[in-house]
């Protein structure tokens, strides 16, 4: 088992930074990315993106079956959404907002296309949960966290709240 990534927490400057593309595919990436599926079972998520652990690079890992199923283990290396449908509102939470769940709005069905870890350009289509996450994950990627997407209103009340948290000790 490789390293264990701490998760870095809003206010984190990374998380709000445009991540860089990677440009080198070689056995410390293959590295890096199972390190970053070990650390976030270990944060208990289905998905993570490189600035989590403060790593400005636009890549990031998903299993939503969280370990069940071998073929949900996905890396996106460079991705990019090349089409999306519908809409679906579902509750969302944040390995770097813990505590924080709410309603976002998302596409219903999305067309990604990625690298692996080799470099190979790959395509994949998602709904409901995988649609959700692929989004959530490449928001990461852009420094747009998933409160940011909230209305004004509530995305002020989750701040309250973080900033309470923070004054507490509890974050
Ligand atoms: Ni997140």
């Amino acid at each position: 088992m490789g390293k264990i990534h701490e998760v870095v927490k809003w206010p984190e400057p990374v998380l709000a930074q445009k991540a860089a593309p990677v440009t080198v595919f070689d056995s410390k990436l293959k590295q890096l990315a199972e390190e970053m599926f070990e650390s976030m079972y270990v944060a208990q998520g289905i998905g993570l993106a490189a600035p989590q652990i403060a790593l400005s690079q636009r890549m990031f890992v998903i299993d939503v079956s969280f370990k069940k199923n071998p073929d949900d283990r996905l890396v996106f290396i460079n991705p990019e959404i090349i089409a999306r449908k519908g809409k679906q509102v579902e509750e969302e939470g944040c390995l770097s907002l813990p505590e924080i769940r709410e309603k976002v709005e998302r596409a219903a069905w999305v067309k990604a296309r990625a690298q692996d870890v080799h470099g190979n350009w790959f395509e994949i289509e998602g709904d409901e949960l995988l649609a959700r996450a692929i989004q959530h994950e490449l928001d990461h990627l852009d420094g747009v966290l998933f409160i940011d997407r909230l209305s004004r209103l509530k995305r002020d009340l989750v701040m309250r709240r973080i900033r309470k948290m923070i004054k507490n000790g509890e974050w």
